[in-house]
């Protein structure tokens, strides 16, 4: 084809195509590796010395007119499409906004983070310990050998070989032993943390759940002490005076030991929490000297104050993952 030929077919291509895809088929109908002028080009080689010089020439310079034209058309393209999306879409800037959705607080996060508070004010400190125990931490260092009865109190996830003595902690007592092994007294922790029991489900068990431990050891930590700082931690829990009183009971890790009930509503007595004062046998497996050492020990159950201060009928709930549930708190 004719140079001139060639130009007006190019540049009548260029004009009709409407967008991006179709601009760029001509481009390479033209210009592409096996487009008609580049093959034009390639051609020059054959030619003589005199028929190079003038075709050559005119080749080039359609060349570079075709690109700037192409160039020009691909910006009067880009423009249109910008102009017709802003004729056709709208955007209203007075709509509302969108509500974006909200995470909640999980009622036992609330009810832990507020007793961490209250505790720390009081001078303790959180301590953690990990959920799969040794039989060891978890009975034997707490006073609680192998084949005393005592076991009985905690049915027990043991983990597999059972003679490896793994198990899923029953309580959050051996993290006393792990924090008193490797700090030196006095002190006082407190240790919230979730514990594993082998029992049937129902309103009020759950085969897991969370403890709050506490252990405060001095030269004269009393029953008194404890009383008054747990006293304390009640009356800031619940925004109000209560009323609790400690009742005799068995623990191996304490002597005395006692259960601790708080006055509810109309004068009914709910257990709240085990404690008692620190075991000489507790003591001396984490190396403390038993007569020179007094402290008192607790623990309590977290769901049990989550469940009073929100009063949530079932434990269930805490461990369902309901957002209906969730998302009162
Ligand atoms: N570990 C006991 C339980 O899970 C609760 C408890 C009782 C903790 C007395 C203590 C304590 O620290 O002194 O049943």
């Amino acid at each position: 084809m004719a140079i001139s030929a060639l130009k007006n077919s190019a540049l009548e291509a260029i004009q009709k195509a409407q967008n991006l895809a179709e601009l760029d088929v001509a481009y390479k109908a033209f210009l592409g590796k096996k487009g008609e002028l580049t093959l034009i080009l390639r051609s020059l080689a054959n030619l003589s010395e005199a028929e190079r010089k003038t075709q050559g020439k005119e080749a080039n310079e359609l060349r570079n007119f075709l690109v700037e034209r192409f160039a020009q058309r691909k910006q009067e393209i880009q423009i249109g499409e910008i102009g017709k999306r802003e004729a056709t879409e709208h955007v209203d800037v007075t709509a509302p906004g969108k509500r974006l959705p909200k995470g909640h607080m999980h009622p036992l996060t609330l009810v832990q983070t507020k007793a961490e508070e209250i505790f720390q004010a009081m001078g303790f400190t959180v301590a953690q310990g990990p959920e799969i125990e040794t039989e060891w931490y978890n009975f034997d260092a707490l006073n609680i050998p192998a084949n005393h009865p005592a076991r009985d109190m905690w049915d027990t996830f043991w983990l597999k070989p059972k003679n490896a003595g793994y198990l899923l902690r029953t309580h959050t007592s051996p993290v006393q032993i792990r924090y008193m092994e490797s700090h030196n007294p006095p002190l006082r922790i407190i240790v919230p943390g979730r514990i594993f029991r082998y029992e049937a489900t129902d309103a009020s068990h759950e085969f897991n759940f969370y403890q709050l431990e506490g252990l405060m050891v001095g030269k004269e930590v009393s029953v008194a002490n404890f009383k008054a700082i747990i006293e304390e931690f009640y009356h800031q829990f619940f925004g109000k005076p209560v009323a609790i009183r400690l009742r005799p009971s068995y623990f191996p890790f304490t002597e005395p030991s006692f259960e601790v009930d708080m006055r509810w509503g109309k004068g009914k007595w709910l257990e709240m929490m085990g404690a008692g004062i620190v075991h000489p046998n507790v003591f001396r497996a984490v190396g403390y000297i038993p007569a020179e050492w007094r402290g008192f020990a607790f623990g309590m159950g977290l769901d049990r104050l989550a469940m009073m201060k929100y009063q949530i009928p079932d434990i269930r709930l805490l461990y369902s993952g309901d957002l209906r549930f969730l998302q009162q708190f």
